[in-house]
């Protein structure tokens, strides 16, 4: 699996601002309180890395990410804050976060071991690590009419992403040495704007499935995709795309070391 994109982070912002929008209630969900040291495990272009710096005051929030585009926005929309370019499988906190936050970025991460070990390790006992994810079923009918497509011409691509069950992530944080206090799976159908939505979405996330394509190939495929796909998710008369996205929600908490 390689979960590496070409991001454009304007169009990231501009065309899933969903993305940090339904971010804001794991902000809730955290809780984060004045004084907290928090890890923002892929920032983005920082709008919750900010969010969670006005909660936690004169504490301190770090924003990372692997995307050196990405954080170069981040820099740009909020140069009063910490953000580092770094792998979050390689990632080492020079002090012990309260917690660390994470808002659809661990399904782009190939080695979950590796990323689960350096949260446990950043965190200190007792804190904890909050994030929400793609789950088992994320936007299948869309993987599965865009690789439907690319079969039929060809291509024999998987997709880059990890969408566990509960059973799965849960699994992995405790053999990490995490207590999972929660974890949750469901629904979240996501409009995506206009009737362009669906080729706007696969243009800020599909480059790793179209990576073989020219680009007159890759525009062929993408209207072959909305073809197949808009009697199940175009609504014309509001000439908005349901994206079927499902989120794995968890709450684990470090546990201390015997
Ligand atoms: C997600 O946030 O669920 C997601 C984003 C891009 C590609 C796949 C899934």
């Amino acid at each position: 699996m390689a979960g590496r994109n070409d991001w454009d982070t304007d169009a990231y912002d501009a065309d899933t601002a969903f993305v940090y929008e339904y971010g804001e209630s794991l902000i809730d969900l955290l809780d984060p309180k004045p004084g907290a040291r928090v890890l923002d495990l892929g920032c983005g272009t920082g709008h919750l890395t900010a969010d969670l710096a006005a909660a936690v005051g004169d504490g301190e929030v770090v924003g990372i990410d692997r995307s050196a585009e990405m954080v170069a926005a981040a820099r740009e929309n909020y140069p009063d804050l910490r953000f580092e370019c770094v792998d979050a499988t390689e990632y080492e906190a020079d002090e012990p976060f309260d917690a660390v936050f994470s808002n659809a970025a661990l399904h782009w991460i190939a080695d979950q071991r590796a990323v689960a070990e350096r949260v446990r390790d950043a965190l200190a006992p007792g804190g904890r690590f909050v994030a929400e994810m793609g789950g088992s079923g994320n936007v299948a009918a869309i993987v599965d009419a865009t690789l439907a497509e690319l079969a039929e011409r060809g291509y024999d691509v998987d997709h880059p992403w990890y969408f566990p069950t509960v059973g799965e992530q849960a699994g992995l944080l405790e053999s990490a040495g995490f207590e999972v206090r929660l974890a949750r799976l469901f629904d979240r159908p996501t409009d995506l704007d206009g009737p362009d939505g669906l080729r706007d979405w696969l243009a800020v996330f599909g480059d790793s499935l179209f990576a073989d394509l020219t680009e007159t190939e890759r525009a062929a495929v993408v209207e072959r995709v909305e073809d197949r796909l808009r009697p199940e998710l175009y609504d014309p008369e509001t000439e908005t795309w349901t994206a079927d996205y499902r989120r794995l929600r968890f709450v684990a908490v470090r546990q201390e070391i015997a």
